[in-house]
């Protein structure tokens, strides 16, 4: 496999078409769960130039236990309720904070950060699996089309993970 570097579409609806297509590319066929974890965080960060962490967590018990990320190191357990992460879990809904200084309990883990989006991954059976979480250095860089994009780019990941 050769990952090919593209220019993603500025046209929101193009740019996640795109992204599904590289998702469906990239981590299709692929039997192992961290596997296709691994490639998803790599496709979905090449995609955003303002991102500078894209990765998962996974419920484990009455936690997020760190999954396959593209960053910088993170907490590797966050508490159900606890940071954006666990806010989104608790809800059953994602979270998007344009201004990471003004959530709180907002848990730091690149002191560059400062906005990020986090999106609830459903298993076919409606229960809770897991986030995709995302960081970007820019204020406000995630819009309402991003959530809405990536909302259906955490369904391609629940699908390829056959959940
Ligand atoms: N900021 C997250 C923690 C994970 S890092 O951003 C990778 C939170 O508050 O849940």
């Amino acid at each position: 496999m050769s990952y090919i570097e593209i220019e993603y579409p500025a046209e929101k609806p193009a740019f996640y078409d795109l992204l599904n297509k590289q998702l469906l590319e990239y981590c299709g066929g692929e039997p192992d769960k961290t596997a296709v974890l691994a490639n998803a965080s790599a496709v979905i960060k090449a995609a955003f130039s303002g991102a500078n962490w894209a990765g998962f967590y996974l419920a484990d018990g009455e936690a997020l236990k760190l999954c396959p990320f593209q960053g910088r190191p993170a907490v590797s357990r966050i508490p159900k309720g606890k940071g954006v992460c666990g806010a989104a879990w608790q809800r059953g809904e994602s979270v998007v904070v344009e201004d990471v200084g003004c959530f709180e309990g907002h848990i730091v883990c690149d002191c560059s950060s400062r906005s990020e989006i986090v999106i609830p991954i459903f298993k076919s059976d409606g229960g809770f699996f897991g986030v995709l979480d995302m960081d970007s250095t820019e204020t406000a860089y995630f819009s309402d089309e991003d959530r809405a994009g990536l909302e259906d780019a955490a369904k391609t990941v629940a699908g390829l993970l056959e959940i």
